[in-house]
């Protein structure tokens, strides 16, 4: 079969942020509460020339500029994104009409993609689809290219505030890749109607249900987990022995992080889930120091679940536990702890958080030493409204060239701290967007917005800062 995974990854992060400081500060927050509840340090905030097509070009021309790649070479390009900028037209043109500045006009013109949606899982299932075109062989010998491209924007003073950020990533899509292979025929997926988080036509920020939507995540996630671990074993990939289970096979994990600690909070769930019924639960439960609560109906809706305080409290109390014993943190240290780096200090990117994780975990493992060589990365993708979806990938032997030149600090380079005055101004767009704050070097901008007639309204031109 086509061995076929990713190749690279390209990053984007726009240069302005606020700092959790300043933040808790002018909202009354204890600061410990973002730094270790949250998880957060630094949120990027966009600048007023930038918007989620500029991100997403400025991380392919990156991406393809490091690979010395011509657009002859990429067969598809597909932009995930939930930051869309038109009912219509798709982000994918706003990205080529840019990218063609740099390589010549019409010089995109044999390839094709679409914009994806599915709040911030729909870049996995753009992976996916472009994983199998190439297993397909419909890629005439050329690779893919899927961007995930977002800005988490939040109401003033609501409880997502501290939760918002901006950023891309441009991962290349290729037979025999040099960093990952998918493992193949055990990508797997839930899906179900839901109003967990959701922003309605026209409007600018999300209506969110914070509680529901951490639940969710969770239970989604899992279900995905479980059609894995039956795909998994059917497949032969995970052969499992008396006592283990599919999570003790995977040796990396990256999960969706719309912030730092609910990566954490992921990886408590599945594990509880995972090793309720094996027989070292008996020594995790001794560890905890209490017995595992369960609901008053155990097979009640997420609402029932989460009107049963007493349930909840207890649970809150018993996961709390967990995550101290040995047990836990033996897993959170060796499988996910280098994949949260990059959340804290860049904040939430929806679409491009979990591919933000994966960065982070590659570089952040190759610092420590780490040989990735043959390791099974496990991905827990999530989108709201709401679908999941679990797959996993093996590190290639040859993924040193692609590692080690990773440096999140260098590639975002130097920053500029907003004041909660400047940044509101952003958010409320007071600023017009040709009054931008930082001076662009090397990236694509938006220069022109409209074309002074009706008839050119959602006109946007880019051009290239050289
Ligand atoms: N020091 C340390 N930790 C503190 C603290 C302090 N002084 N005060 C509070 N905390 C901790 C809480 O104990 C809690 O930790 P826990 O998760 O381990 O229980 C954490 O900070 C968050 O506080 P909490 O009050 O539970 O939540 P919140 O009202 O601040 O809301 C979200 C958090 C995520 C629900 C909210 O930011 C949100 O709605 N975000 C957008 C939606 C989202 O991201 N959903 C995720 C699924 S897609």
């Amino acid at each position: 079969m086509t061995v076929v995974g990713i190749d690279d990854l390209a990053i984007y992060v726009p240069k302005l942020y606020i700092d959790y400081k300043d933040f808790a500060e002018a909202r009354g927050i204890e600061p410990q509460k973002l730094e270790y509840g949250i998880g957060i340090k630094k949120m990027a905030i966009t600048d007023t020339n930038q918007d989620p097509a500029c991100m997403a070009a400025n991380a392919c021309l990156k991406l393809m500029q490091k690979n010395r790649m011509h657009p002859q070479d990429i067969g598809r390009l597909y932009i995930a994104t939930e930051s869309a900028l038109d009912e219509s037209k798709a982000l994918n043109s706003f990205v080529i009409g840019m990218l063609e500045q740099v390589y010549g006009e019409s010089s995109f013109e044999h390839a094709g993609g679409i914009e994806c949606k599915f709040a911030c899982v729909s870049g996995s299932y753009a992976l996916h689809d472009n994983a199998n075109w190439i297993r397909a062989e419909e890629n005439n010998d050329k690779a893919a290219i899927v961007i995930v491209s977002d800005i988490a924007k939040y109401d003033i003073g609501s409880a997502g505030e501290y939760t918002q950020g901006a950023g891309a990533v441009a991962l290349l899509i290729k037979q025999d890749p040099r960093l990952m292979a998918f493992d193949p025929k055990v990508a797997s997926t839930v899906i179900k109607n839901e109003y967990d988080f959701y922003r309605p036509f026209g409007k600018e920020t999300p209506l969110v249900n914070g509680g529901y939507s951490n639940l969710l995540y969770l239970i989604q996630v899992k279900k995905a987990l479980d059609a894995y671990k039956e795909k998994a074993l059917k497949t032969g990939l995970i052969k499992l022995q008396d006592g283990e289970t599919v999570t003790d096979y995977i040796d990396l994990f990256a999960v969706h992080l719309p912030y730092r600690r609910m990566g954490e909070k992921a990886l408590a769930y599945l594990l509880r889930h995972e090793w309720r019924h094996l027989p070292r639960w008996k020594q995790v439960i001794k560890e905890v120091g209490m017995q595992e609560p369960t609901p008053k109906d155990p097979r009640g809706t997420i609402e029932s679940v989460l009107a049963d305080t007493e349930f909840m409290k207890a649970d809150e109390q018993f996961r709390r536990s967990f995550m101290q014993t040995s047990f836990y943190n033996e897993v959170y240290e060796k499988k996910l702890a280098s994949s949260l780096e990059a959340s804290s200090v860049i904040g939430n990117l929806y679409t491009a958080s979990m591919y933000m994780g994966l960065r982070s975990l590659l570089e952040f493992e190759f610092k420590k030493g780490t040989d990735l060589a043959g390791k099974r990365v496990g991905f827990g993708s999530y989108g709201s409204g709401s679908s999941a979806m679990v797959f996993s990938g093996l590190i290639q032997p040859s993924y040193k060239e692609v590692v080690k030149d990773m440096d999140l600090e260098r590639e975002i380079g130097s920053r500029i701290k907003l004041s909660i005055d400047q940044y509101e101004q952003l958010h409320r767009n007071e600023r017009d967007f040709n009054e931008s704050v930082t001076n662009a070097h090397r990236e694509f901008i938006l220069v022109k917005l409209g074309g002074g007639t009706a008839d050119k309204a959602g006109f946007r031109q880019y051009d290239y800062v050289s």
